[in-house]
């Protein structure tokens, strides 16, 4: 059965900074976003790749798919919050029926942020069996740091206990209908103040979840130390 990936990767990347958002950000000399893709389409099981990304990027994601030789990717305007974005990835889907976008509609769909250029083929299979099974999956990790929750005059409440809790990572996968029935049912107030998929397919969806736990290389970056380290990483492994 067929598998397709959507990349968001619609954002300004306010944490890191800088003018330049950090999936375009040069490492080694090459977009961040192309190492994420070139993960992906080396997966000969994934169908098609969607990226999406804001209006005023969309000519230099396909100058970097020219110039790196991507294949199957297809560009589409991302919004204005991340499950915009991932919901305008999605939509291409179902409506290529009408319009002159070729693309079929896969029976799973893996998000995965443009921002996690290190993700394994063994990551993707297990959250994608796991959502065929279950209906939905997601990669979790270790908690690196203790959760606590401040009262009204910032002293603290209480933590919780550390191994008792996961973080939510990507990839996460899904039966695409379920994905796509989800997006269409949620409110603005889901799709402006989200961020999580798996909850939107939990709470309009009813499916279950698999929580997958992952292995350190679906890390993302985030802030400007996260750019040395992924440079680091390159040199080791990749090139
Ligand atoms: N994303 C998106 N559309 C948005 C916001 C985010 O497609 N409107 C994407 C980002 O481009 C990124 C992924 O969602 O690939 C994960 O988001 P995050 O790490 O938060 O990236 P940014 O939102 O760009 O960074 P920040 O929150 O620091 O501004
Ligand atoms: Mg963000």
């Amino acid at each position: 059965a067929s598998v397709a990936a959507v990349l968001p990767a619609g954002g300004s990347g306010e944490r890191l900074g800088g003018a330049t958002p950090k999936q375009f950000c040069a490492l080694l000399g090459r977009p961040l976003i192309s190492y994420t893709v070139r993960a992906l389409e080396r997966i000969n099981w994934i169908s098609d790749i969607v990226v999406a990304v804001s209006l005023e990027n969309i000519e230099t994601m396909k100058s970097i798919i020219e110039k790196y030789g991507h294949k199957r990717i297809t560009v589409v305007e991302g919004g204005m919050t991340r499950h915009r974005s991932i919901f305008n990835g999605l939509k291409i889907f179902p409506e290529s029926k009408l319009s002159s976008c070729p693309l079929q509609k896969p029976e799973v769909v893996i998000i995965h942020d443009a921002v996690r250029p290190f993700v394994e083929e063994d990551t993707l299979l297990k959250v994608v069996l796991a959502a065929k099974e279950h209906g939905a999956a997601g990669a979790i990790r270790p908690l690196v740091s203790t959760v606590v929750a401040s009262s009204a005059d910032g002293s603290l409440d209480h933590s919780l206990e550390r191994s008792r809790y996961r973080a939510s990572e990507m990839p996460q996968a899904f039966l695409f209908d379920i994905i796509y029935q989800a997006y269409h049912q949620c409110t603005d107030y889901d799709l402006d103040y989200g961020t999580e998929c798996l909850h939107l397919a939990l709470k309009y969806c009813k499916t279950n979840a698999k929580l997958i736990e992952g292995s350190p290389d679906l890390w993302k970056v985030t802030y400007k130390w996260d750019l040395y380290a992924a440079e680091s990483v390159i040199k080791d492994t990749l090139s």
